[in-house]
């Protein structure tokens, strides 16, 4: 038997009669929502804007450019990938003004320091919060610019104290770091992770974009590249619950220690310059 009934305006709820099942499991539940493809905001013709990934940890780093000044910012760089990054940018005609970091990363050592001694003359970015070493610490909503663009950085802790989210309101743009992944968020059992903090800081910072912004986050983990606002605050498995659910799914996620933790957090506090391989120095 398959009946449909509505609850409220948009989710429909489809009840699916196993007869083989346990009585208590005989309805197995599953919800849609009739939600509307987001219309995502067209990027104007003077931004550039170019994902790329490590395969090692899985992270997303983000080239974004004035293509009429030629300044360049990226996002969550890798160690690994400096010299990859920093031809790109070359190669693009484009001058590296800022490498950022979302947080202090655990599972990769930052590629900052390396890009500064590739591309001389970029600033590394970091938060004040985080306790990194940096050319320049950022605040809640400092603004970070590069020829005309502009970033806002918004502090969304709760993963680590130091964790931000850059905002690119004019291209519709939200780059998350761990606060926000697609499906998921960053675990918060270890560096200073809270996750009654992380649910506040996504709930108020982050779903409180518009619904049609572009999520981007640090990394991902099935092989997805981008959400939206609206699609997490219908679909995130964790960030849909209420917060003290929230707290139980992230207390009880059992993970394994990250396995660079020993090697990635100190050589981030030192902006990632410690452990540049011998001969690349
Ligand atoms: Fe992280």
């Amino acid at each position: 038997m398959l009946k449909s009934v509505s609850v409220g305006r948009s989710i429909v709820a489809a009840f699916v009669k196993s007869s083989s099942a346990p009585l208590a499991t005989r309805y197995r539940i599953a919800t849609f929502t009739s939600m509307v493809t987001p219309k995502l905001i067209p990027f104007s013709e003077d931004f550039f804007f170019r994902q790329l990934f490590d395969t090692k940890s899985s992270t997303y780093t983000y080239l974004l450019a004035d293509t009429e000044t030629k300044e360049a910012v990226l996002i969550d760089p890798v160690v690994e990938h400096g010299k990859r990054d920093a031809q790109l940018i070359k190669d693009l005609g484009l001058t590296l003004k800022y490498a950022m970091n979302t947080h202090m990363h655990a599972d990769h050592i930052t590629g900052t320091g390396y890009l500064k001694q590739l591309l001389p003359g970029t600033l590394s970015v970091i938060s004040e919060a985080s306790g990194a070493k940096a050319d320049r610490h950022l605040s809640d909503n400092e603004k970070v610019q590069f020829g005309r663009h502009q970033i806002e950085a918004v502090a969304t802790p709760g993963h680590t104290n130091g964790c931000m989210s850059f905002i690119v309101h004019e291209q519709g743009l939200v780059f998350t770091g761990d606060a926000l992944l697609i499906r998921g968020c960053g675990r918060t059992d270890f560096q200073e992770g809270n996750s009654r903090t992380l649910y506040n800081s996504v709930h108020d910072r982050i779903f409180s974009l518009p619904d049609n912004f572009q999520v981007y986050p640090a990394h991902d983990y099935r092989g997805q590249l981008a959400s939206t606002v609206i699609e997490e605050k219908t679909y995130n498995p964790r960030l849909t619950k209420d917060i003290e659910a929230f707290v139980d799914i992230m207390e009880n996620l059992n993970l394994p220690k990250p396995k660079m933790i020993d090697q990635a957090v100190p050589a981030n506090r030192e902006c990632g310059l410690y452990d540049i391989p011998a001969d690349d120095k």
